[in-house]
């Protein structure tokens, strides 16, 4: 009789945040896992700012061959690694770890892409020639801006809390199209094609105080972040009479297909994930 074959322990992975509970990706990364028939575990890491490096190399040391990387560490982690991508090294910014067993770190990031895809795929949008708002000048947009100006639009205008965040973004990529960082309170009409919430203010229940004019009957609020029911930001756009608002679902299923192609070599189908997300 023949003996059932061991299984191995499963390849540890995770996402490194703060606070991070309210993640999805264990679920979403379960379920790309078995549908490809990969033998590993996915975990949350609470990993407070103040030690994100330390607790990070300890985590390595400790065996786990990959982490996801969100709030607040996407730019400490470009510090970090001692690798980048060439989207990584252009946003300054990593959503992606793949630990080598040479000790390499290296680090991607798969935010843009995975704007891109739910936006022109999931969507069905054209960005070719849209003037696009950015509401946040973090960790989350420098994944997102160099793929959208890469789309040929009219014009990315990037409004943050503290604005010399938005100027400094801008002029780093003001060489790919035309961009413009500014406050809140600056921002000008008329409305915008496409309305991008980048920041985190949702998390402590705030939406940002944005001038009138912004928004029209075909204006496209999306909001990277996501969750249960309505955000500050979902309710302002429904308040303005937004033609279309997402949430980031699409988002976060597609940039997580893209690290799970980076640490495994294999890239999921996404549909059925999305498919069991809106249920
Ligand atoms: P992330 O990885 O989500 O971008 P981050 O790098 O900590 O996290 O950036 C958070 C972003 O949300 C920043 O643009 C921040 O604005 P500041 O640069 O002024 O800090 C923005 N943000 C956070 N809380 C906010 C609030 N209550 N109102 C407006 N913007 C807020």
């Amino acid at each position: 009789m023949s003996q059932p074959q061991e299984v191995g322990a499963p390849d540890q992975y995770g996402v490194v945040g703060h606070p991070v509970e309210h993640s999805w990706s264990p679920f979403i990364h379960g379920m790309f896992a078995k549908a490809a028939a990969q033998n590993l575990v996915y975990r949350l890491f609470d990993i407070h700012p103040d030690v994100f490096r330390r607790e990070t190399l300890r985590l390595m040391t400790s065996g786990v061959r990959g982490l996801n990387v969100t709030l607040p560490h996407k730019q400490a982690a470009a510090e970090l690694v001692n690798e980048l991508t060439p989207r990584a090294a252009r946003a300054q910014a990593v959503n992606t770890i793949a630990f080598f067993e040479n000790t390499t770190l290296l680090g991607d990031n798969t935010d843009g892409v995975g704007l891109i895809t739910d936006l022109t795929r999931n969507l069905q949008l054209d960005l070719a020639d849209k003037r696009v708002l950015i509401l946040g000048a973090g960790g989350a947009a420098r994944g997102v801006v160099g793929p959208l100006l890469e789309r040929e639009l009219r014009s990315l205008t990037i409004a943050n809390r503290t604005p010399y965040k938005a100027r400094k973004l801008a002029a780093e990529f003001s060489d790919v199209g035309q961009i413009d960082g500014c406050t809140f309170g600056e921002i000008k009409g008329p409305a915008y094609d496409l309305i991008v919430n980048a920041t985190s203010a949702g998390l402590q229940g705030e939406m940002p105080h944005l001038p009138e004019g912004l928004v029209g009957e075909s204006t496209v609020c999306y909001d990277m972040t996501y969750g249960r029911g309505d955000t500050p930001f979902t309710r302002w756009a429904a308040a303005h009479r937004a033609g279309l608002i997402s949430k980031g679902w699409g988002m976060l299923v597609e940039q997580a297909a893209e690290s799970f192609m980076l640490w495994r070599g294999i890239r999921p189908n996404t549909q059925p994930v999305l498919e069991a997300l809106q249920s």
